[in-house]
């Protein structure tokens, strides 16, 4: 009997570094990558595996390599983690000291008050269950995934410590937190030992957030660095919506992407971005890439990809001139904060 090589182990890019830049994380040691990769949709039950895996090791393959994941990430919650572990065991496994993986927890993933908030219970007992479905001793950045009002500050930067004391985690980060509450869990975690390392916050054209609510400017004076996620606006910011909804696109397959969103008002906006991108000869995609991208206080741009395709198309954001103040301009005028979003 005979086996045919099917699904040989991957062997990475030798020129994986030379595709993409590395920038520093804030007053840190560490560089990430320009670009990250997210595994939050269309990595748990709900889209191939071969294509996930080939979607990672693309992302690998291009100097990508830092990998975000959290607890919740599926479906179920835990698919996403279980399946990259899958890929990291068979593929990834002779390269871990060159990955930064992450994980979050915090966010709810079930009704036991113990699978939500701040407590030290639960995002302890999150980061172990965490460990097991990546297959990993530890990971790169532990992430408390949302404030939590009702647990004391000190008790949830008091276990992202733990966890780095543990020999879980070497880094520590936060995610959606306000700035000032940003800034006093930085002063925290710098008097314990252990600084914090960056803050993960949604940022793109139509949500100005971060550089409006001053997280940016705070993330500068404490010296922690910046990671922003759907900086594409979850493919808002692509040309894919500009005519109509394609079969497959997330608009039709997510509760956090409603149909509902692409209006009139969504398409003449993104529409005239498309042309500001269109006269520099790039996309709306690699252009809404690049603007996140501009500030120095964003150390990587956190993207999703459906296929290597998007990846590649995405990458090549890199190639092109600095934005100029005329084009940041009319960026302006149609990059209208909170387009797209509920109201
Ligand atoms: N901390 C938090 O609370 C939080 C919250 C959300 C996300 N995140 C992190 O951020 C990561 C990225 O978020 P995101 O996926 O929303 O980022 P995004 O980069 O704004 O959106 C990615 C999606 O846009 C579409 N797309 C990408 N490139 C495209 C192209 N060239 N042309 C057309 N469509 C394209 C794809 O969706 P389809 O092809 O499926 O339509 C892709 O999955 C997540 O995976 C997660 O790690 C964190």
């Amino acid at each position: 009997m005979t086996f045919g090589p099917i699904d040989p182990v991957h062997v990475a890019a030798e020129d994986r570094y030379a595709r993409i830049p590395y920038r520093r994380t804030g007053t840190s040691g560490l560089d990430l990558p320009a670009f990250s990769f997210g595994l939050w949709q269309k990595f748990g039950t709900d889209y191939p595996f071969a294509t996930q895996r080939e979607i990672v090791l693309h992302a690998f393959d291009l100097g990508i390599s830092h990998f975000d994941n959290a607890d919740r990430y599926g479906p179920p919650h835990r698919g996403a983690q279980q399946n990259f572990g899958a890929v990291l065991a068979k593929d990834l496994a002779p390269y871990r000291d060159e990955l930064i993986l992450s994980t979050k927890a915090g966010n709810p993933i079930g009704a036991s008050p113990y699978l939500k908030g701040g407590s030290r219970k639960s995002l302890l007992t999150s980061l172990d269950h965490s460990l097991r479905d990546l297959g990993t001793d530890y990971v790169d950045i532990f992430y408390h995934h949302s404030p939590d009002l009702e647990t004391p500050l000190e008790e949830s930067v008091g276990a992202l410590v733990s966890a780095v004391q543990q020999g879980k985690a070497l880094y520590v980060g936060l995610s959606n937190y306000a700035p000032d509450r940003a800034h006093d869990a930085a002063e925290l975690l710098r008097a314990s030992g252990v600084p914090l390392l960056i803050d993960q916050a949604r940022y793109s054209i139509f949500d100005r957030n971060p550089e409006r609510n001053g997280l940016l400017d705070v993330a500068r004076q404490d010296g922690f660095g910046t990671i922003v996620y759907s900086p594409l606006a979850q493919g808002l910011l692509t040309d894919k919506y500009l005519q109509d909804i394609p079969a497959g696109a997330r608009a039709l397959n997510s509760a956090f992407l409603s149909p509902e969103v692409i209006d009139d008002t969504y398409r003449e906006r993104a529409s005239a971005l498309n042309k500001v991108a269109a006269a520099r000869g790039q996309s709306l995609a690699q252009l809404a890439l690049q603007w996140v991208l501009r500030r120095p206080e964003v150390t990587s741009a956190l993207i999703g990809a459906s296929s290597t395709e998007q990846l590649d198309h995405n990458l090549a954001a890199l190639d092109f001139p600095d934005l100029t103040d005329e084009e940041l301009a009319s960026i302006d005028e149609h990059g209208v904060h909170g387009t797209g979003q509920r109201r």
